[in-house]
């Protein structure tokens, strides 16, 4: 599947689910959302997703500025030499922790490195005996889980007592603690903790390699960065934020968007059908994988002229 078409019909689709092998479902766990498919995929997708619209990262975006704000005085200023992916690994991660639970901190570092062995577990062989890789990725799982698990204890005694702080009121975890499905009942702990998991390391991964490689094409396209991140305005405070700034900032959008184009963090994957489908003429039996590829509509010349040129006015 090459075309912008093809790409909306597998990834828009109910009928095609995440295709994950059962050893990346184990490690992700029953109840997150890459293990759901159909109606029941659709629900979850719709729990999930109103803590990322448009108020939910209104709510947000104060403190993910200071995350960001925080993290280049304490890691980038004053150094003479930074790995770029490094640290927007480590900058992505703290964001993300910070919008769900977490401030940084030994705890947050801890919970870091879990992650990394986690996601080493994805690429490797699903032998489940001490010494291998999965072995040891689901040891990661078990200490993430029961971490998060005494995070949301503590939440919800906190929300209990009336004490809490008002960055954690509008954090992910609140919500979800006190968020419940269409019969009034809460969310259980397995969905929570599986979905913060997954939250965690899916928020975080795409998000520091766009940001990495952002940095690269300023560096090659000097011109890029006198513009670039500049807000709207004069006499703007440089440590604040707030979604006009965000939507008006039309250029830094489109730098990204070039960079995203040129090096998706996700060029593509398979996806399985869940029932038989018709498409194009070609019948498609349940049980199939499709591949849908973006990187094959972003190189195309008839949809982005000079196709392999990074040009953020286009
Ligand atoms: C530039 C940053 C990002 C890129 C390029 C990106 C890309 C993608 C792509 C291509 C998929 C579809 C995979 C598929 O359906 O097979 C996906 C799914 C997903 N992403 Fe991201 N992502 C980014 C940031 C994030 C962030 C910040 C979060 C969490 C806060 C996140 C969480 C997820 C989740 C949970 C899914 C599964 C959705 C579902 O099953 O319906 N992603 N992402």
């Amino acid at each position: 599947m090459v075309s912008p078409e093809d790409n909306k019909f597998v990834l828009l689709n109910e009928a095609t689910s995440h295709h994950e092998l059962f050893h990346v479902a184990a490690l992700f766990g029953r109840e997150s959302l890459v293990a759901h498919s159909g109606e029941q995929h659709k629900l979850s997708r719709r729990y999930l997703s109103k803590f990322f619209d448009h108020t939910a990262v209104s709510r947000y975006l104060d403190g993910v500025n200071r995350t960001a704000v925080r993290h280049f005085t304490n890691h980038w200023q004053g150094e003479e030499k930074v790995v770029a992916l490094d640290m927007t690994d480590l900058y992505s991660f703290s964001a993300i922790c910070r919008l769900l639970c977490l401030k940084e901190g030994p705890l947050m570092n801890e919970y870091l490195m879990k992650c990394c062995i986690l996601e080493e577990g994805i690429q490797c062989l699903p032998i489940n005996l001490p010494g291998f890789q999965y072995y040891k990725a689901l040891k990661a799982r078990k200490w993430i889980l029961e971490m998060l698990g005494r995070l949301m204890e503590q939440r919800r005694r906190e929300i209990v007592e009336d004490h809490v702080s008002e960055a954690a009121k509008v954090d992910v975890l609140t919500s979800l603690l006190t968020a419940t499905d269409e019969k009034g009942n809460l969310l259980s702990d397995e969905f929570i903790k599986d979905n913060l998991l997954l939250f965690s390391l899916g928020g975080s991964g795409a998000t520091s390699r766009v940001l990495a490689m952002t940095i690269y094409y300023i560096a090659k396209n000097p011109h890029v960065y006198t513009d670039f991140g500049r807000k709207r305005g004069a006499g703007k405070d440089e440590d604040t934020l707030t979604m006009e700034d965000i939507y008006a900032m039309k250029y830094t959008s489109n730098v990204l968007k070039e960079t995203l184009r040129l090096q998706p963090p996700n060029p593509g994957d398979f996806r399985r059908t869940v029932t038989d489908l018709d498409y194009k003429g070609y019948f498609i039996p349940k049980g199939w994988l499709l591949m849908w590829s973006n990187q094959d509509t972003h190189f195309n010349p008839k949809y982005f002229k000079d196709p392999l040129k990074f040009d953020p006015s286009r």
